[in-house]
């Protein structure tokens, strides 16, 4: 349906400022997100070149923006004015992998609609997020921008940021546009590379990658944004049948397609041709907004008048932006997003750092607990050890370009915040890395890394004698927040030798020892889990990283996190993920067998597996339910458990229900989830959960790509991690 106010504007518009409404340029000046920066924007601007800016905030600078495009340029068009509000805007919630652990899709919306209020209380109203690429691979480092492994989880997860960013209403100026990317695969590039190419099968992608994207737009989304890798040999950002015959004619989106950063240009290293080439290519293939490369400003005209492209599918990109700037109000008021009393009253406010603290504890994730070092005593002697105990400046995270890193909380504050009583003593112990050549490529954004001037050795020396005289060691250590996120790729994703080394002696003084673990990924932690020693992954944590680990640590929260993706035993086992599709060759065991799918060196099964999380409190699963054997179409059925808590803590617990049709016409997963719950259990405490499961839960994409169920029978378990057996069985008849 056409909007009349747009359809008016369009009219009025020559070819040029249309094209000017499909480019989008950074002005610079704040983090850098890419390799160059535009120049000359304000005059560009004035003379209608500029559809949309990101990298600009506050109401005044916002409003000053606006005022140039609206005062100066012929039309007075307004600007999109966006940003990369990943994971909070100033209150910074934890990396998104982190906040996926807590399947906790109210609090994920919550921390949304927060980003949501703060960002545009500083002028943004369209948000480059979320980021839904599913990863089965640890070493691409930008796994901590997004929610995982699995295609259900991350669906989930893309519907609760999406209504969380936009609620039901554009107009309303707590709110802001979201954009879901990296339309398509980025998560999935060979070797782990970033950037690199992918190569997948279309039932692969339809079944196992693809869902989060079409979650989000079922859910409304906005915008979409090109991922930089190509498809089947061909550019995302250039790929017609992903952005016009899946996203629109299959999916229906009716919103607009931005590209990533300069990743038009970069069609020209992907061998598509010249500039204008790979412009053309990329407009005709659906592409809307150019984001920085300025290929579509310098190079649409010529393509109309040589006939390449139409001043139609110029309209039609055109439109779209229009469109977008009408669903956000900007058309009726520019500067809706430009009210300088709301920075004081919405941002960073009490509540948003309570919400911040809760969601950190939510995420963290106990993989251990030896001799229930963890909870520690309140009155305890520490000794609080590593490079990342009293540490601010890796606290918020990866891609955390809005926050600003001092107003976080280290560790050792938040320690003697939540236990004041307790006895602390602290040592750096060692360096997050001793390699200067390394810790200089992490740096690029700021000093993450910085290596003592006084030797490794000393700093061993120092934390022994501190963890000597303690009654219990807690230890925080892990990857620095730049070793994880984009461009930040690692073929060996072990804790680094220097805190390796530290963490042995650690444990040699024979003192009970706690480690508090941060990454942005999944780690091979191998060596750790055979050491006697508690683990707590607490990924990086956000503004509130101090407060959050003492609640957890002190006991006064019972973690309850679960893993989101499944940590390798050794980098050789990736991808390791829970729902592969079965092989004609299954090793039946651990057990090493000849002509089998099993490595020599290794069993198949990964370290930790995905759903896998621990409490200070234990919980027993009954026996698996169906209410019937049999499933119909238009019929539902109920699959339940009973959960009880048998330990002496009030604790909560994801609940996870896995199937897996047993005979099927495409090779079926091994395990698949199809639907969980999170429950609070006080001690003794039981109950009966419940799945309905209709054959929608079941369906998948065949051969032909069509959305099905096949009658025949699952298999069934409810547990708490994905590393379970099938207890229950249940046929789908026709
Ligand atoms: O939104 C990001 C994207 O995820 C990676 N490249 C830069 C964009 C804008 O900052």
């Amino acid at each position: 349906e056409r909007i009349p106010q747009v359809e008016a504007l369009l009219e009025k518009m020559t070819l040029e400022e249309k094209i000017g409404q499909l480019n989008l340029l950074t002005p610079g000046g704040g983090v850098a997100t890419g390799s160059v920066v535009s120049e000359d924007v304000e005059a560009k601007i004035k003379a209608g070149q500029v559809g949309g800016v990101f990298g600009v905030s506050s109401p005044e600078r916002v409003r000053q923006a606006q005022e140039i495009a609206v005062k100066n340029s012929r039309l007075g068009i307004p600007l999109l004015i966006g940003s990369d509000v990943i994971h909070g805007y100033k209150t910074t919630f934890p990396t998104p992998l982190g906040l996926s652990s807590s399947w906790d899709m109210e609090l994920i919306k919550e921390t949304a609609k927060v980003a949501a209020k703060e960002a545009t209380a500083d002028g943004i109203n369209w948000n480059f997020s979320p980021m839904v690429d599913i990863s089965r691979d640890p070493r691409w480092g930008r796994v901590a921008e997004g929610a995982g492994e699995d295609a259900y989880l991350g669906s989930q997860i893309a519907i609760a940021m999406v209504e969380g960013y936009q609620q039901d209403d554009l107009t309303q100026p707590q709110t802001m546009m979201a954009t879901v990317k990296h339309l398509a695969l980025y998560g999935a590039p060979e070797g782990g590379r970033d950037y690199n190419r992918v190569d997948m099968s279309r039932t692969k992608m339809f079944n196992e990658y693809l869902p989060p994207y079409k979650a989000a737009v079922d859910a409304g989304v906005g915008s979409v944004m090109t991922s930089f890798n190509d498809i089947d040999g061909v550019p995302a950002s250039g790929n017609k049948w992903l952005l016009t015959d899946l996203l629109r004619e299959r999916w229906g989106f009716d919103g607009f397609v931005v590209s990533d950063y300069t990743s038009v240009n970069e069609m020209i290293a992907h061998g598509m041709g010249d500039l204008q080439d790979v412009s053309a290519m990329a407009l005709k293939a659906g592409l809307d907004m150019d984001m920085v490369g300025e290929g579509f400003l310098t190079t649409l005209k010529k393509s109309v008048d040589e006939g390449r492209v139409s001043e139609e599918e110029i309209t039609t990109a055109a439109r779209r932006i229009l469109e977008a700037k009408h669903k956000l109000g900007l058309l009726d008021d520019p500067y809706r997003y430009s009210d300088a009393s709301r920075p004081e009253k919405d941002i960073l406010t009490a509540g948003n750092r309570q919400l911040a603290r809760l969601a950190a504890t939510q995420s963290f994730v106990l993989l251990k607990d030896h001799n229930q070092v963890l909870p520690v005593s309140k009155k305890a002697k520490i000794a609080l050890i590593g490079p990342l105990a009293d540490d601010q400046t890796n606290m918020l995270g990866t891609w955390a370009p809005t926050g600003d890193f001092k107003l976080s909380v280290p560790v050792l504050e938040g320690f003697k915040n939540v236990a004041p009583k307790a006895k602390i003593t602290y040592a750096k112990g060692a360096n997050i890395t001793n390699d200067t050549a390394y810790a200089k490529k992490v740096n690029v954004f700021g000093p993450k890394v910085e290596i003592s001037n006084r030797s490794p050795e000393k700093l061993l020396q120092e934390a022994l004698k501190v963890a000597k005289a303690a009654d219990v060691i807690v230890a925080v250590v892990g990857e620095a927040s730049e070793m994880s996120g984009e461009a930040a790729s690692r073929t060996n994703i072990q804790i680094p030798e220097s805190q390796k080394r530290l963490i042995r002696e650690l444990v040699a003084t024979g003192k009970p020892v706690a480690l508090v673990l941060m990454s942005g990924r999944p780690l091979d932690i191998s060596e750790e889990m055979e050491m006697p020693l508690s683990i707590l992954q607490v990924w990086h944590p956000g503004v509130e990283a101090g407060n959050a680990i003492a609640d957890v640590v002190f006991g006064d929260v019972n973690p309850s996190g679960k893993l989101t993706m499944s940590w390798p035993r050794n980098v050789g086992q990736i991808p390791v993920y829970y729902g592969e599709r079965i092989t004609g060759r299954p090793a039946a065991s651990e057990e090493f067998e000849k002509f089998k799918s099993n490595y020599l060196d290794v069993v198949n099964s990964p370290l930790l597996p995905f759903g896998y999380g621990l409490s200070y409190t234990s919980f027993e699963y009954g026996k698996s339910k169906a209410s019937s054997e049999n499933l119909r179409a238009n019929e539902e059925i109920i699959i339940s458990t009973t959960v009880t808590n048998t330990g002496k803590k009030v604790g909560k617990e994801v609940v996870q229900l896995y199937i897996h049709d047993k005979v099927r016409s495409l090779t079926p997963p091994k395990k698949q989830l199809i639907a969980f719950k999170k429950i609070e259990l006080k001690p003794g405490e039981s109950m009966t959960v419940e799945f309905p499961v209709t054959v929608e839960d079941l369906k998948f994409y065949n051969g032909s790509l069509e959305y099905v169920y096949e009658p025949g029978e699952f298999d069934f378990f409810v547990a708490g991690s994905s590393n379970s057996d099938f207890d229950g069985t249940f046929t789908v008849v026709e």
